[in-house]
């Protein structure tokens, strides 16, 4: 089954054996895929709404080593042994909201698809001692979309530009790199137009961050 980009990422970063998981999974092509690898020895695919919920059911009736469970993020999944969970395709506050009961699953890669408040997301697992251990990034329509996996460790400081555009990325350095230094940019000049003194010279002070990151200065 081919998937598109952002999920063909996402399924790099997830382990190669186990449990998985899919949270809001959707039209569950994702947990599809997953379920149809040998080494893969059972999918979750969750849905919080009743419609999403019976839309998943119908997508995915029959399908052998797929379970389905209806309930808000983590929640119905509490006591399995889950190798990988995907979060993918929601905003990065929910997704940070999902990950409050990470710590009920101590040994799974986390697999995150963040569509937009990246940078919240990546601060917001620091602080939870999510660690980010890999990331990439997927370009769909000239749009980047950053995929990132992290695991249970110990909270900490996340630099500024490391919440912006990832710390993994930033060493990595990998295709698409460009557009997301680029999509920031813009980003930032649309802040600077609005913004009063104060907060000008904050965001100015940002824009020198993000050029000198661009010359590779950093
Ligand atoms: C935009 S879709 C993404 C579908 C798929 N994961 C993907 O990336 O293509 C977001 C899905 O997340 C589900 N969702 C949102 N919040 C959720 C929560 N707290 N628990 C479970 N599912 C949730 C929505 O019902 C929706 O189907």
């Amino acid at each position: 089954m081919v998937l598109p980009q952002r999920l063909e990422c996402a399924r790099d970063l997830m382990p190669r054996r186990g449990v998985m998981a899919d949270i809001g999974a959707g039209d569950g092509l994702f947990a599809r895929r997953l379920a149809e690898e040998a080494d893969v020895f059972m999918v979750f695919a969750t849905e919080f709404g009743d419609l999403p919920f019976k839309r998943l059911e119908s997508a995915c009736a029959g399908l052998q080593k797929l379970t389905l469970r209806r309930g808000d993020g983590l929640r119905p999944l509490i006591g399995e042994p889950l190798a990988g969970v995907a979060i993918l395709g929601m905003g990065g506050r929910t997704i940070l909201r999902i990950l409050d009961l990470a710590h009920a699953f101590p040994h799974a890669t986390f697999v995150l698809g963040p569509m937009q408040l990246a940078a919240d997301l990546r601060m917001g697992l620091a602080q939870r001692g999510l660690v980010i251990v890999d990331e990439r990034l997927a370009i769909e329509a000239d749009r980047p979309y950053p995929l990132i996996a992290a695991r249970l460790g110990q909270p900490a400081e996340l630099a500024p530009l490391d919440a912006v555009l990832g710390p993994v990325l930033r060493r990595t350095r990998p295709a698409g790199f460009d557009l997301l230094l680029r999509r920031h940019r813009h980003l930032l000049d649309a802040r600077l137009r609005g913004a009063n003194a104060e907060r000008r010279a904050e965001i100015l002070q940002q824009i020198a961050m993000l050029e000198a990151e661009c010359r590779g200065d950093v």
